[in-house]
């Protein structure tokens, strides 16, 4: 049987205001529960702004002309607000600076929760178990404007988990990242899609995405041009659009 729907986008377009080209041309995908799904292509092809359709960000907070209809858990996006959509669905961004302004890392996950209306002691809890998830639980009461670059990238993907919304929506998360924390943070994401959540995110790195990935887009031009199992980083699209495939020598063997 089908996996639950979580996320439909339809016929979604999108042009940023004073530009003709389109950064999302036409595009239609379902997203379904347990679901690992990369979005990949070249620079500039679209991948961030396609994700920024998912949650809303495009057209409510980045203006531009937009078209066709995002449904989440059936609710289409354009008719909900934010403290709702970001119930179901959470972004972490590819800066983690831009979404870090805390004193502290518990403070910072609670944050989220607290602005929901949820009761100190309780949000402070869950936010101490999604610390302890991402592996940072001794980092609590450490500011996180002075953490690493990994580190601040699991502080966001607490925040995400603290909010406990089924779909995680991240933006290239490990670009600023060494690979071991990179696999750190794969590892973890792919924990969460094992345990029902809806991962989606942009990335460079095809390696990661053929060890963690059960789903592979590929965009170009703000179109999908392929959507299939992680074989898709195999084929001879990847190159063709300057993407490096994944080498057996700089993976290693998929787990
Ligand atoms: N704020 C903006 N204003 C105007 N045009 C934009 C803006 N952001 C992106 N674009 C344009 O929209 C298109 C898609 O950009 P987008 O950032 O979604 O691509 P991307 O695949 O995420 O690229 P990258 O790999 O560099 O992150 C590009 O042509 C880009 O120039
Ligand atoms: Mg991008």
């Amino acid at each position: 049987m089908a996996k639950k729907e979580v996320l439909r986008l339809e016929n979604v377009s999108f042009s940023y205001a004073g530009k003709k080209e389109k950064a999302v041309d036409g595009t239609s995908l379902v997203f379904r529960e347990g679901e690992f799904a990369g979005i990949i292509g070249a620079v500039g092809s679209g991948k961030s702004t396609l994700l920024y359709c998912c949650n809303g960000l495009v057209p409510k907070e980045i203006r531009g002309k937009f078209a066709g209809t995002v449904r989440l858990f059936g609710k289409d996006v354009a008719k909900i607000g934010f403290p709702e959509i970001s119930r179901e669905a959470s972004m972490v961004f590819q800066d983690p600076n831009d979404q870090i302004f805390n004193l502290t890392v518990e403070e910072e996950v609670a944050f989220g929760l607290l602005n929901r209306g949820m009761a100190r002691e309780e949000a402070l809890a869950a936010a101490r178990k999604a610390v302890a998830r991402v592996g940072l639980s001794e980092k609590l009461h450490d500011d996180p404007s002075e953490l690493s670059a990994g580190q601040k990238q699991k502080v966001a993907i607490a925040c995400a988990l603290a909010a406990d919304s089924k779909i995680i929506l991240l933006d290239e998360p490990v670009s600023s990242l060494d690979w071991r924390s990179s696999q750190e943070v794969y590892a973890i994401l792919s924990g969460l899609a094992h345990e029902g959540k809806t991962v989606i995110a942009t990335e460079q790195d095809t390696c990661l995405l053929s060890r963690h990935a059960t789903r592979i887009i590929v965009i170009d031009g703000g179109k999908v041009v392929k959507d299939g199992g992680v074989e898709v980083l195999s084929s001879s699209l990847i190159e063709k659009l300057g993407l490096r495939p994944p080498g057996p020598m700089s993976c290693g063997a998929r787990k």
